[in-house]
């Protein structure tokens, strides 16, 4: 797959206000985009560690993935990202090898980025996100 880099490690929040405090305050980092996406109904925070980002997301409604998500869980790590020089590219070869997809394609996610998610049931239980 060519993996650059872990982009980014999604953690799903309640509330990223009430988050905000300990990712800058504490940890000294700073929050530099607050950002809706519409279709995964999430609210996202991004700090940057390095060239690796923490994003928080909130979910903006009870029918949210990670609504239902913290309701199960709780609170926490919901996914890791992986940065990839191409998506398709690398949904193929994962498709190829007896990964189980949740995108067959690449879909917008925050911040620009074309992403699409591998089945935790086939990635030793760690949602997995491709993106570019
Ligand atoms: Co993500």
């Amino acid at each position: 797959m060519n993996i650059t880099h872990i982009e980014h490690l999604g953690i799903a929040v309640k509330s990223i206000e009430a988050c905000l405090p300990y990712y800058e305050n504490v940890l000294g980092l700073k929050c530099y985009n607050i950002e809706v996406v519409e279709d995964q109904k999430v609210r996202t925070a991004f700090f940057k560690v390095g060239q690796t980002k923490i994003e928080l997301l909130e979910p903006t409604g009870e029918d949210s993935t990670i609504a239902r998500f913290i309701e199960k869980k709780g609170e926490g790590i919901h996914h890791i990202a992986f940065a990839v020089p191409s998506v398709p590219d690398a949904l193929n070869e994962a498709e190829s090898k007896g990964i189980q997809l949740i995108d067959k394609a690449p879909r917008g996610g925050a911040e620009g980025l074309s992403i699409a998610f591998l089945h935790p049931k086939s990635t030793c239980g760690v949602l997995t996100e491709l993106c570019m």
